[in-house]
């Protein structure tokens, strides 16, 4: 049985009072709280058994050295990846994603080639997609979603052919929840020839994944959102892909041999990971994939989905709220607009009534400018997200309407 209230005691901002009141956590798409495992492991860490990993002999860094590479396994097997030597870490998503442009896209892509973006991508699986196609003369082609951001496999292959060399799309939009069918893309995108690179950020926190399944190319997602900490993220590339990839980062760590004449490079990942890497942060990330998988990403999913339904239902109850995304297949992410009161103003409100939520593009400005918005108000959930946290958002939502109704 999946027990909120029990999983909610594991996270210690939760039980954290603002002035006097628990807060009700609604903006895990921006990045989610941490549960104690993940913070007593990278105490632990701190306090046993730091050293900088891959550089020493003593015990603390053979220590480290151990605990990274298992992290490394763990994100493996969250991934159903084939190898650890598939899994790169970075230092967050956007990285992963810029690494792949600058290595692969800059290696591969010309005048002519074309790169396919859905309109529904964050900017970090947009702007450096952008500027890859400036320096090498790609095209950049974006496919329509529906009206109420369902993903239309119809869009998708009439813009697909055979210039396309990659296809870069999320797994679910950050902004209107829609899921994408990221196995059926890969199946026709590889049939023209296409790479393709998956965003997984929002994903991955309430879903199952399994690259060998989808045959993605490469997947990209953050640590922070994934229940783990800050500066942490991962690039899953094929192996064979991988190791044809020029470096993306020079220094430390990433060499075979060095000389003043002449740098032979590492074998994958170290190729990729130039530099001391961000060792406790990836042993807190693997940590808080461990704690979804204790809990069972089926669960979670779930679990949300009952959530989801709920929050949907108990919205509809605001007057004047439009919800901006209601694909049939969405996840629990909520974005809407209430009619003549600004996104800022009704933060404001709900941030006095402990509700915390997060206003603006949501860093996909043109998807929400496509919606018809400039700003939404979103609200998201996370695997710790409960009826009360919906009930206080309803609540505090139809004082703001009311309020702003009535000035
Ligand atoms: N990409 C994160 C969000 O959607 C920051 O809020």
């Amino acid at each position: 049985m999946y027990d909120v209230e029990q999983i909610r005691k594991d996270f210690p901002i939760l039980q954290h009072l603002v002035n006097g009141q628990p807060v009700a956590y609604l903006d895990t798409a921006a990045s989610a709280q941490k549960p104690r495992q993940v913070l007593d492991k990278m105490r632990q860490i701190y306090e046993t058994g730091y050293a900088n990993a891959h550089r020493g002999s003593y015990t603390f860094a053979e220590q480290i050295t151990s605990e990274f590479e298992q992290a490394r396994q763990t994100v493996q097997h969250f991934l159903n990846a084939d190898s650890a030597r598939e899994i790169i870490f970075t230092r967050n998503a956007t990285e992963a994603i810029n690494l792949v442009a600058a290595t692969w896209g800059m290696q591969n892509l010309k005048a002519g080639d074309e790169i396919l973006v859905s309109e529904a991508e964050h900017h970090a699986n947009l702007v450096p997609w952008q500027n890859v196609c400036a320096k090498t003369g790609a095209k950049l082609v974006v496919f329509p979603i529906a009206d109420d951001g369902s993903y239309v496999h119809e869009n998708f292959l009439n813009h697909l052919n055979e210039r396309t060399k990659l296809v870069a799309v999320t797994a679910m939009s950050n902004v209107l929840g829609t899921i994408f069918p990221i196995k059926k893309i890969v199946a026709v995108a590889h049939d023209v020839g296409a790479k393709v690179m998956v965003d997984v950020c929002q994903y991955a926190v309430h879903h199952q994944i399994d690259v060998k399944d989808w045959d993605c190319d490469f997947v990209a997602f953050s640590g922070h959102k994934t229940y783990g900490p800050t500066g942490i993220g991962v690039l899953y590339g094929k192996a064979n892909i991988l190791q044809v990839m020029p470096p993306y980062q020079f220094g430390g760590d990433m060499i075979e041999h060095v000389s003043y004449q002449k740098t032979t490079f590492a074998d994958i990942p170290a190729r990729f990971e130039a530099g001391t890497a961000a060792s406790v942060q990836a042993i807190g990330m693997a940590e808080g994939l461990k704690y979804m998988q204790t809990l069972g990403l089926k669960n979670i999913t779930l679990h949300e989905k009952e959530l989801t339904i709920y929050a949907t239902e108990k919205l509809s109850e605001v007057p004047r709220l439009k919800m901006v995304g209601t694909a049939p297949d969405k996840g629990g992410v909520f974005s809407f607009d209430i009619e003549g009161i600004h996104p800022q103003d009704i933060a404001f409100v709900l941030n006095k009534e402990n509700v915390a939520v997060r206003t603006g593009h949501h860093c996909a400005e043109p998807l929400v400018n496509r919606m018809g918005y400039t700003s939404l108000t979103r609200a998201s959930l996370g695997l710790y997200s409960n009826k009360e946290d919906i009930d206080a958002l309803v609540r505090a939502l139809l004082k703001a309407e009311k309020f702003f109704r009535e000035i």
